[in-house]
């Protein structure tokens, strides 16, 4: 197997568009159908476009897979038992998929899926593994936070191993959320033709208020301004990640630098022109900003000013806690900032922050419009 695997890390990623996604769900790419799958009993077009995604990431996933393998497997990172953990199911999850037979027919594509299936649970807590990860290499290295948030390396080589996470669970999602119908009016798969920052923006500020409250008994208010009518085509899951990272790093701040008994609200901003390249989201606090001297650092992974003990408590805990458990804490893993500007950047957009210390922070989140010049492709997965 570690030598297939090492021959399928040598092909390129094939990069697919966003809209050309998007389009082969709805079935716009089946004219040569036939030619390609000759033998299959696929009849209807529905059942067609299965075979068609499904065959796409059969031949798509194994490689991308075995470079994320071979990445996780240099000489630093792979002294931690709990990177070597996460690579082990990279590895895994290419057996099962080489062991699969090719989707062809509707028989071999269930079996298919369900492979898929297990192997998007099975990495589910991936991020979680590779921050106890990061730690344990950084005991190795013998860094402290700030020596190791300067370590430009591992943090680079961090940065593309998150990008690339993100494409691949954005191609399985798509692709899983094909088989079951369409949870609402508008989305193809993970995007929404008609996402709301607004509507997302409230359940984030819920989820938020939620984990901060459970730290420490109270949260501060949160108002939401602009353009709360408006709607976009994205991936909704994407903005939702960033706005609760970022909600609770302003919760946080707020409290601890104001207290409980007087703690000023915190304001949402979404901002759209209907010519803009952007949608631009804008959170603001009071919560006593950011020194200039750490400002570089807020982007590397595993920098954080919460208290150690709470990085320490999910090191020891149980290898069960999943990425986006509202059972994470408020603060102290350190990743919420840099892993919210890859989902960000990902589909050409950015996270800036900017900061008055002694007063608060603006976040401003630029999310392009994916399908502003539709049919072109524009973002690649
Ligand atoms: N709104 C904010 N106000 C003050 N400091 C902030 C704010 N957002 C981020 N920070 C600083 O950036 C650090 C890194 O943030 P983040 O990546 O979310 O990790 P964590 O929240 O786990 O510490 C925080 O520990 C904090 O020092
Ligand atoms: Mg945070």
């Amino acid at each position: 197997v570690l030598e297939e695997l090492k021959q399928y890390a040598k092909r390129k990623q094939t990069d697919i568009s966003l809209v050309t996604l998007m389009q082969t769900g709805q079935g716009k790419h089946l004219n040569l159908f036939d030619k390609f799958f000759p033998k299959t009993d696929a009849k209807t077009d529905a059942e067609k476009v299965q075979i068609q995604v499904a065959n796409f990431l059969y031949r798509e996933l194994p490689v991308r897979l075995a470079h994320r393998a071979l990445e996780l497997e240099s000489e630093i990172v792979n002294k931690s038992s709990h990177v070597r953990q996460v690579c082990n199911w990279y590895k895994r999850s290419f057996e099962e998929l080489r062991k699969c037979p090719a989707p062809t027919t509707l028989a071999n594509e269930v079996r298919f899926s369900n492979t898929i299936e297990g192997i998007y649970e099975r990495h589910s807590s991936t991020l979680i593994n590779m921050a106890k990860g990061a730690h344990q290499i950084r005991a190795i290295l013998k860094q402290n936070v700030h020596d190791f948030a300067d370590y430009d390396e591992v943090q680079r080589g961090l940065n593309d191993f998150y990008q690339s996470r993100i494409g691949i669970r954005l191609l399985i999602g798509q692709y899983l959320a094909l088989k079951s119908p369409p949870a609402g009016k508008g989305l193809i798969g993970m995007v929404n033709m008609e996402t709301s920052p607004f509507e997302i923006a409230q359940a984030a500020v819920q989820d938020a208020r939620y984990i901060c409250m459970r730290t420490h008994g109270d949260a501060p208010d949160v108002s939401i301004h602009g353009r709360t009518d408006l709607t976009f085509p994205y991936v909704p899951s994407h903005i939702s990640y960033i706005l609760v990272e970022l909600l609770k790093n302003s919760m946080r701040a707020t409290v601890e630098y104001h207290g409980l008994e007087k703690m000023p609200s915190i304001r949402i901003v979404i901002a759209d022109g209907e010519k803009n390249e952007d949608v631009v989201i804008k959170v603001s606090d009071e919560g006593g900003g950011i020194p200039r001297s750490h400002m570089k650092r807020i982007w590397s992974y595993l920098f954080t000013t919460a208290d150690p003990a709470v990085l320490e408590s999910i090191i020891n805990s149980s290898p069960d806690v999943r990425d986006f458990d509202t059972q994470t804490p408020l603060a102290g893993l350190g990743y919420g900032l840099p892993i919210s500007r890859n989902y960000a950047r990902y589909f050409g957009g950015d996270l800036v922050i900017m900061s008055m210390e002694g007063y608060g922070t603006d976040s401003f989140i630029y999310l392009k419009r994916l399908m502003k010049d539709a049919i072109q492709p524009i973002v690649d997965v």
